[in-house]
């Protein structure tokens, strides 16, 4: 059985006030829902302060980035090391990495090693941009983030890695996938090249998560097909409402 899995990725909002305040909310409630693994990714400045008030409950902290060499002159960058004495999981290859920080499927392959070589849960995304969605790619792009984003992964620990699908149109636009289509991606292009890279165990075992326009709304739909374990949640990760019933949405998949 795959846990439910609900992670919000707060991406570069919150100062570490406004951070302290959001957690100090959500917490309470959060704690209760145990059947899901619960995971928040501030922006770096926020990690120390979060984990602090996270400690003693079992919400995990996660980053949203890091390189993948593990110390030395690379100016601005946090090594795995580092983000690993705080952090559990790791955001890796977000879209708005590829799109504005020039990642590329090698460059996620680099980071999911590194990442679960410093034992971080990596949380890796992939997703059709408009215009391939738009030309009939999907199929072709995500099956191929996949097999390079996560090719020569220790086998023993590729199970570890969750993976997120969540197409580019479909983040931060209200516009979210229909929940068929989103398991049949998963289904046919992560679970599919997964299991003939890593076996069919591992590609039945490793969670996977829907993002793009997630709300309270919405998310009971998408938990409710097979092959979507959760979601990576943007927006509405930023509001404690709505993030709480989305992890009391993904418990009801228990
Ligand atoms: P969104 O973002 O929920 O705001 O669409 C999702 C994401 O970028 O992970």
């Amino acid at each position: 059985m795959r846990k439910p899995f609900v992670a919000g990725n707060w991406k570069m909002n919150k100062t570490i006030a406004e951070a302290r305040s959001l957690v100090s909310e959500m917490t309470p409630i959060l704690g209760g829902i145990t059947e899901v693994e619960k995971v928040l990714c501030p922006p770096f400045m926020a990690i120390f302060p979060v984990g602090a008030l996270l400690q003693g409950t079992d919400i995990g902290l996660g980053a949203q980035n890091m390189y993948w060499e593990a110390k030395g002159a690379f100016t601005g960058e946090v090594a795995p090391g580092m983000v690993a004495e705080f952090c559990m999981y790791i955001i890796v290859g977000h879209s708005e990495r590829r799109t504005y920080f020039s990642e590329t499927d090698e460059t996620v392959n680099k980071k999911t090693a590194a990442a679960l070589s410093a034992k971080l849960i990596p949380i890796v995304c992939v997703g059709e941009t408009l215009g391939e969605y738009e030309s009939g790619r999907t199929a072709e792009v995500v099956s191929r983030q996949i097999r390079v984003g996560l090719k020569d992964l220790d086998p023993e620990f590729a199970a570890q890695c969750v993976v997120a699908y969540e197409p580019v149109w479909a983040i931060g636009t209200g516009r979210a996938s229909t929940s068929e289509n989103a398991n049949a991606v998963i289904r046919d292009f992560i679970r599919k090249p997964l299991s003939e890279m890593y076996g069919e165990q591992t590609g039945q075992s490793v969670r996977v998560l829907y993002g793009g326009s997630v709300t309270a709304a919405n998310a009971a739909e998408f938990f409710g097909q097979p092959e979507i374990d959760g979601a990576l949640v943007g927006g509405a990760s930023l509001k404690v409402d709505e993030f709480v019933a989305i992890v009391q949405a993904a418990a009801k998949r228990a």
